[in-house]
């Protein structure tokens, strides 16, 4: 069965034919983060629209090569969570082309996409597991114990992981999306006399709260005021410290509070290479392994949402008639496979 996935949620256009039978993957991916960059942030209006004029012919594109509408057995597009107008048009498109095709259809969940983005790669994690998924909007630990059996853990009581590394770099001075870049810098010392504060780790539970940190480096910023290079690289390694130990503290309470013997690390932040460090430690002296999506797959993608959706179908899952989009979503509403 090869399934056409559509992921319109922020600023990503994400088209991916995926065959369930053979694993046999197509896709297409483009991101608008140039478009966004001079406003600093996403800006939903032109996400939108920059979806409508790239999403078709993104998809002809792609048909062309796999040899037409014939070889679409189903449809499935991002119902959410995620910007409102952004999702509409990917729901739209998917929408008109399985009414025009007569082909089943169902939107799925961003967020269970990424969590099931690392069944994608070469070594896929065996269920159950726990995820840690880290993006610009999302910060979340979640007990998988099978295809739509989600127990949300922990999340973020504020900003999200992403954001945090975004609003510090922008502080910093450096360009919108400042996770890479606030790395980079950090990178440029091997060690800072700085200590950020580690977000409500000596509190049992495992919610995040990453707004703090922002505060804590703009009043440092202030102190050290005015900033040398070095400084500033000081900062940026002493927040990207606070940051993965707390992750990493967070994450072996998880995986020892659920019972789990894995731990999956999906979302944009997975890219970071002290995070990736710092759990691998943390998961080799705990004895659980550690799986992470192919960096292609990290970010949003179409891949991710075909695959998701393409599971789904097969188990008989179809919309029921209605159209609409859910900008919030919570993971713990969705139905297991049966
Ligand atoms: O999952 P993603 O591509 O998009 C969504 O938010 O859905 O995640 C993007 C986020 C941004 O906040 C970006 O700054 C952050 O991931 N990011 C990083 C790194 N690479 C991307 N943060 C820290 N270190 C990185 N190497
Ligand atoms: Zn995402």
């Amino acid at each position: 069965m090869n399934v056409l996935g559509i992921e319109t949620s922020c600023d990503e256009t994400g088209l991916a034919l995926y065959d369930l039978d053979s694993g046999g993957l197509r896709q297409r991916l483009y991101s608008q983060i140039e478009r966004h960059r001079e406003y600093g942030g996403v800006v939903p209006e032109l996400a939108s629209r920059d979806h409508v004029a790239k999403a078709a012919p993104m998809l002809r594109e792609l048909l062309d090569e796999a040899g037409g509408v014939a070889a679409i057995d189903g449809i499935v597009y991002t119902r959410g969570p995620g910007l409102m107008g952004a999702l509409m048009v990917g729901a739209s498109l998917a929408r008109g082309l399985a009414w025009a095709l007569q082909r089943p259809l169902l939107g799925v969940h961003h967020m269970e996409g990424h969590l099931l983005a690392p069944m994608l790669s070469e070594r896929p994690p065996e269920f159950p597991f726990v995820a840690l998924l880290v993006s610009g909007g999302h910060t979340m630990l979640v007990d998988v114990a099978a295809i739509g059996r989600y127990r949300l853990l922990g999340e973020s009581l504020d900003d999200a992981v992403g954001e945090a590394f975004d609003k510090t770099a922008k502080l910093l001075g450096l360009p919108y999306p400042g996770g890479p870049e606030l790395a980079a810098l950090a990178a440029t010392v091997d060690h800072s006399p700085l200590t950020f504060p580690r977000p409500m780790v000596d509190r049992p539970g495992l919610d995040f709260s990453f707004s703090g940190l922002k505060t804590f480096a703009l009043n440092t910023m202030q102190q050290l005021s005015p900033l040398d290079d070095r400084s500033r690289a000081e900062i940026a390694h002493a927040f990207e410290t606070a940051v993965v130990e707390t992750l990493g503290i967070k994450c072996r309470r998880a995986l020892r509070q659920a019972g789990r013997g894995r731990l999956v690390v999906a979302g944009g932040v997975g890219a970071n290479r002290r995070l990736r460090e710092a759990l691998g430690e943390m998961a080799d002296a705990e004895g659980a392994e550690l799986f992470f999506p192919e960096p292609e797959y990290c970010t949003d993608n179409g891949a991710m949402i075909a695959y998701a959706g393409a599971r789904r179908l097969a188990a008989g899952q179809r919309d029921e008639g209605v159209f609409d989009v859910r900008p919030r979503w919570s993971l713990e509403e969705l139905t297991p496979l049966k």
